[in-house]
């Protein structure tokens, strides 16, 4: 088990709750009648509105510590820890989704790989731990060679929290396709797998229970599973990652689907209930409300019947038909896509990002796109639990905005409150469609914020634009919301290396994913 110190989790809570309010209605620095925005751009550059700067904080394969270990590739969710008693520090955890393969295998793009190449790609994906220090201009820096920071990747053992073993393994070796993620009120961090079938495969039930693996096509596929046989239902859970010691676990009672991001938030009986979306094409929205406060490690699973307004339980002690598909609740968690559509579940457009309404309680879900069903924009929904109640089993929903060129923006991935209670949200349209139809008038990948009060509440105002091929992801607040944190993931994605590159962001030389840091005029 973890070793949370109390006086951190203490330090989290004040911040969460009468910290936080001091936060959101403190001065109001933000004119409601001149908010700054920017257009839609194309050029290879981070381009800010008015009032606003970067600085960049980390960037790939910077070292962070003595035991050799470099800031990982395709910088993705982030996530901040207030130091107790020490107010210019954090811990931050940022995800590292995948490796980026064409920048470490020197311009190939592989499609059989060596052993040696694969295990330079496991070193890649998984997350950072760092520790940082606020100087005495304001800016936020990694603390060089800190004993906190440290890596997770592809190879780090991490146990299972599970009623048994899983493919017989008591751990799994290794995360990766490390996507959005979320953080609990006792101060640690939740990091999601997404995308996992691209490195082991993915395992096929038939009706009569039995089993086999198949490998994605060697275009789609990392292909490690040629050098490490190991079991695709290793992958595919949120983690859970203490900040102090880097002592992770893979939390199973969450279900084991293409995870984008885990949101906490905590019902009124003290219990946590965590939102999370599958990102694939027709599949689900699911929430798990824990059995009591402090752990995630039971609880009850729930799908969204969108049309009837219903969470429904994916648990066999609650549903017969559940009971006779699947031996035990285990195997259901491993195969929860199968029990999503056995109970009625309802197919969504590519679910990613979920965040909470800090004034209103309501919960706001990223639907990015369904091109299979024409549907290229996605749009913003939002789900209403039944009384304002986290533990509800009914709600109403109803889609808050289409994307598309009325609200000029397309394919909303990751989402965000700030303090003062008005959304974030960052766009991935992919570095293949960026400038071609039907993404034309969208620019490059942009940031967004959506004032949810004053004249222009509703609507999506683009603060700042990538370089090229790039997406904004992870976007995260300082605790006194006056710095933006945000992964540039992947600039320079559609290079023909080693022969031309499409970015050269952020230093002039070969495109790196990197973490900057942006100040100015936000609300406060
Ligand atoms: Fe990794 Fe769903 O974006
Ligand atoms: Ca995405
Ligand atoms: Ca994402």
């Amino acid at each position: 088990m973890f070793s949370v110190d109390p006086f951190d989790r203490r330090r989290l809570l004040e911040f969460l709750g009468g910290g936080m309010a001091a936060v959101a209605f403190g001065k109001a620095a933000w004119s409601a009648t001149s908010l700054p925005q920017i257009g839609p751009d194309r050029r290879d550059q981070l381009v800010l509105a008015s009032g606003f700067r970067h600085d960049v904080l980390v960037k790939w394969r910077d070292p962070i510590n003595t035991r050799g270990e470099a800031f990982g590739a395709c910088n993705d969710f982030i996530a901040v820890l207030p130091r107790p008693g020490l107010q210019d520090e954090l811990i931050m955890w940022v995800n590292h989704e995948s490796p980026d393969v064409m920048l470490l295998h020197d311009g190939q793009h592989l499609i059989q790989r060596t052993r040696e190449q694969v295990l330079q790609e496991q070193e890649q994906v998984g997350g950072s731990l760092l520790r940082l220090k606020r100087q005495a201009d304001g800016r936020w820096t990694v603390v060089p060679n800190d004993p906190l920071n440290r890596r997770i990747s592809g190879l780090t053992p991490i146990p299972f929290a599970s009623e048994r073993r899983i493919a017989g393994e008591a751990e799994a070796i290794g995360t990766m396709g490390n996507c959005a993620g979320g953080q609990t009120p006792w101060g640690t961090f939740l990091t999601c797998e997404e995308n996992t079938d691209e490195y082991y495969g993915v395992a096929l039930y038939s009706n009569d229970g039995l089993r086999r693996v198949e490998a994605l096509p060697p275009r789609e596929s990392y292909g490690w599973q040629k050098y490490f046989g190991r079991p695709p239902e290793h992958y595919g859970w949120v983690v859970e990652v203490e900040p102090l010691t880097g002592a992770a676990k893979k939390l199973t009672a969450l279900g084991r689907f293409a995870h984008e991001g885990a949101t906490v938030v905590t019902a009124r009986d003290g219990r946590q209930v965590v939102y999370m979306g599958d990102d694939e094409t027709d599949q689900c929205i699911y929430k798990f409300v824990s059995d009591r406060a402090g752990s995630l490690e039971k609880g009850i699973l729930y799908v969204a019947d969108v049309t009837r307004g219903r969470w429904l339980p994916l648990d066999r002690r609650l549903n017969s038909s559940l009971r006779t598909a699947f031996h035990d609740q285990t195997e259901l968690l491993i195969r929860t896509r199968d029990a999503a559509k056995m109970v009625g579940g309802t197919p969504m457009d590519r679910p990613e990002a979920i965040a909470i309404d800090p004034k209103r309680g309501d919960v706001y879900v990223s639907l990015t796109n369904n091109k299979p069903k024409g549907n290229y924009h996605g749009s913003l929904f939002k789900i209403m639990e039944k009384g304002g109640d986290y533990l509800a089993e009914e709600f109403r929903s109803e889609t808050f905005l289409m994307g598309g060129t009325q609200n000029g923006f397309s394919c909303p991935d990751n989402i965000k409150f700030d303090p003062a209670g008005h959304l974030w949200m960052t766009c991935d349209v992919s570095g293949s469609a960026i400038g071609k139809a039907p993404y034309e008038a969208f620019g490059n990948n942009a940031l967004f914020v959506i004032p949810m009060s004053g004249p222009q509440a509703g609507t999506p105002l683009r603060i700042a634009s990538a370089p090229n091929d790039a997406e904004f992801t992870g976007p995260c607040f300082s605790p006194d919301g006056q710095t933006l944190f945000l992964s540039v993931q992947h600039p320079g994605e559609m290079s023909q290396a080693p022969r031309t590159y499409t970015s050269s962001w952020p230093d002039g030389g070969k495109p790196r994913s990197a973490v900057v840091a942006i100040r100015g005029a936000f609300p406060s």
